[in-house]
């Protein structure tokens, strides 16, 4: 498999990320919030709940979920959406783990920062 280096960018090590936490990428336009699963697979979402914009990344993350710290909301960490009754989204970005490696998705630096020249 070859890896498309451009479109991704190297953030972390995946031990930076706590097993079933978060930590929070801060980009110019905002911030963006990186789970870990139990399973060491890796999200990224808009650090903004769509409840109230709670700080999802100090949330607790079970399965491919997390639950919101302020009012206990799930969110899926796949598609961004809120489960169960509640309703709304939060924008996901591409993340993955690559040679213990967290890679994002270059999309990720479309929440303000400027591109580099070149
Ligand atoms: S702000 Fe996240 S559940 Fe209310």
């Amino acid at each position: 498999m070859k890896l498309t280096t451009e479109k991704w960018l190297d953030i972390a090590a995946l031990n930076d990320i706590p097993r079933r936490g978060g930590r929070v990428l801060k980009v110019a336009g905002g911030c963006i919030a990186l789970f870990r699963t139990n399973d060491d697979q890796v999200f990224a979402l808009d650090d903004r709940c769509p409840h109230k914009a709670g700080p999802l990344s100090q949330g607790i993350v079970h399965g491919a979920a997390v639950t919101c710290p302020l009012h206990n909301w799930v969110i899926s960490l796949e598609t961004g959406e809120a489960m169960g009754a509640d309703e709304g989204q939060v924008a996901t970005y591409s993340a993955k783990v690559s040679n213990g490696r967290v890679l994002v998705g270059q999309e990720c630096l479309r929440l303000g920062m400027e591109p580099a020249d070149g």
